[in-house]
């Protein structure tokens, strides 16, 4: 007599569907169109249909890890963007304010995958371990972070100037790993850099507080 072990549990995706993500995608769409950037079309009709980003979440565990996250992120930054702007009295472009905000996470395409994982913290109520399906970071193109999101823009053919390529690139801040860099300081003193990084962060505070509050399953 073998013991025969019993196949894990999965439990699938929870809240996977709380983003309207045809919504978001058209709005986004609608803010770069307004820019009327050289090569915006063609950005959107490689994002749109030959990229994940309309579905892709904001991270694998942290900010917005579900279906859309990614692009219900970028907004957020974008409408943070604008109420700093309001709030310190600082005016700069509008579409340099629209385009840093709204690309400024794209390293995050087609760098997340769902995988049933074993969920070391749970088991059911039979008191067996089982799977959960969550996000695993599978990034194809390991190019850093915001460096990443400059080099896709200019890829997908939309043109960014000198203040939006280094807002994207530095859109993380002082928790950039290379915050410590002379190109960190000296671009830190950029406003649009400001206002982009401080806009992340507070939308990644308010997606956390939110979006995220788990139920047990
Ligand atoms: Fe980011
Ligand atoms: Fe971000």
């Amino acid at each position: 007599m073998y013991y025969k072990p019993k196949p894990l549990v999965v439990v699938p995706m929870e809240d996977n569907d709380k983003i309207d993500t045809e919504a978001n995608w058209k709005e986004f769409a609608k803010l770069l169109r307004a820019t009327n950037r050289e090569g915006y079309d063609q950005l959107l009709q490689t994002l749109g249909g030959k990229t994940d980003f309309k579905t892709a979440p904001a991270s694998h565990k942290h900010h917005l890890a579900i279906k859309g996250g990614l692009c219900q992120h970028s907004l957020n930054v974008n409408k943070y963007a604008l109420h700093l702007c309001t709030l310190v009295g600082i005016s700069l472009p509008s579409d340099s304010i629209t385009i840093a905000s709204l690309l400024h996470d794209l390293c995050k395409i087609h760098f997340y995958k769902i995988k049933a994982e074993l969920d070391k913290e749970h088991k059911d109520k039979t008191g067996d371990w089982r799977k959960r399906e969550m996000y695993v970071v599978e990034d194809k193109f390991p190019m850093g972070h915001g460096e990443k999101s400059v080099i896709l823009a200019q890829q997908y053919g939309i043109k960014l100037n000198i203040d939006e390529a280094l807002a994207v690139r530095w859109h993380m801040g002082f928790s950039s790993p290379d915050s410590q860099s002379m190109a960190f300081k000296q671009a830190w003193s950029n406003p649009l850099v400001q206002i982009v990084a401080m806009a992340d962060q507070l939308a990644v505070t308010y997606e956390d507080n939110v979006f995220m509050k788990k139920k047990d399953v």
